[in-house]
């Protein structure tokens, strides 16, 4: 059975910001006065934590992983010690296996700040992001999005970052994280009408998942985020993928794109994992690049199709072939099918 202990206060109906039941503000408030709320979620005996499904992914994410999960779930190691996501994003995987010694990782600081400050401080980031969600209007938005290019940003506290980054996430055209050369957020408003900014009942769950399981979170490179990798850890990479065609590059998840050669350190760093004794899955595309550098016997390399939403050409988000690698460990059993 689902634990939703976390989601005690009512939830903002998914048709729109209103009406809210009586005393929804004021139970906001009460909560923000606990600091030590989040706390007391981490004291709590973390044995007893149980999967939570309302602990999921609370950012719409390029390459995000929901399509693909049944397929994942099939490359599961039967048994693992540690888990390891380094290209984190908004954490599919890692919501959907809930597993215990995690690290997860990004280079995106904005996008770690949110996990931070969700583990940390979910009940004033609710509030923010409520906040938020009154004002919703292309003129906020565009206000909110220019805070990155003024010189006092770097004085916003984290929880005004976070969310930040989560209305903008929720009320920008296509979900997507787009920066520019300069590292400043750059896409246009959506206009959805009445967009759930944060669902209070996915963020106490997700703030518990972290705390109780002593989630670690870090802020980096692939390649350090699994120094602490040992023999038995279960480490699920899915980078940026390698473009098909020259065409369907997208490299806007950061100011530096990810490119050939880092696609090779990520075989060779899988390589290095595999003779440590590490369980090893990554996620990637069909390019022949990709194809060719697993193409040793180490490797199975297994096709899978997956619907990708967030492709700015509507007639592009189609069913496509993407590959997973495992380096060869036995699976868990599960009653999937691959789609
Ligand atoms: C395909 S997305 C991951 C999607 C994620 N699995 C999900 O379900 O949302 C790739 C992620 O890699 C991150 N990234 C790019 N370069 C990186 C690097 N060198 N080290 C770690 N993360 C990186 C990006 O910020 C992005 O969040």
């Amino acid at each position: 059975m689902p634990d939703n202990t976390a989601a005690k206060i009512p939830q903002v109906k998914k048709s729109g910001a209103t009406p809210r039941p009586k005393g929804y503000r004021f139970a906001y408030r009460r909560k923000t006065q606990d600091k030590g709320l989040s706390r007391m979620y981490a004291h709590q005996d973390k044995k007893a934590y149980k999967h939570n499904v309302l602990a999921q992914p609370f950012l719409k994410w390029a390459g995000g992983k929901r399509q693909l999960l049944p397929a994942i779930k099939e490359y599961v190691p039967q048994k693992f010690t540690q888990y390891y996501e380094p290209f984190v994003g908004a954490g599919a995987v890692l919501f959907s296996l809930q597993p215990k010694k995690s690290v997860i990782n990004d280079t995106n600081g904005e996008l770690i700040n949110c996990y931070r400050v969700i583990k940390d401080n979910p009940e004033e980031l609710l509030e923010l992001c409520q906040q938020h969600q009154e004002k919703n209007s292309k003129e906020h938005y565009y206000w909110l999005r220019e805070q990155d290019r003024q010189d006092d940003f770097k004085d916003k506290s984290p929880v005004e970052r976070a969310a930040r980054i989560i209305y903008l996430n929720k009320t920008c055209f296509n979900g997507l994280f787009r920066v520019n050369s300069s590292g400043q957020f750059n896409v246009p408003y959506g206009n959805y009408s009445n967009p759930i900014i944060a669902d209070p009942g996915v963020i106490r769950s997700v703030s518990a998942y972290l705390a109780r399981k002593d989630v670690k979170i870090i802020e980096g490179d692939f390649a350090k985020a699994v120094a602490t990798a040992r023999k038995g850890a279960f480490i699920y990479f899915d980078p940026p993928y390698h473009p098909i065609s020259d065409t369907s590059s997208f490299t806007g998840y950061s100011v530096n794109g990810f490119g050939e050669s880092e696609q090779i350190r990520l075989k060779e760093l899988c390589d290095k994992l595999t003779k440590r004794g590490c369980q090893v899955l990554v996620s990637n595309s069909s390019a022949t690049l990709i194809e060719e550098l697993y193409s040793d016997p180490n490797y199975e390399i297994v096709e899978v199709k997956a619907s990708r939403a967030i492709n700015a050409v509507a007639s592009k988000r189609g069913r496509i072939n993407e590959l997973l690698i495992h380096n060869r460990y036995d699976r868990k059993q599960v009653n999937t099918s691959i789609g």
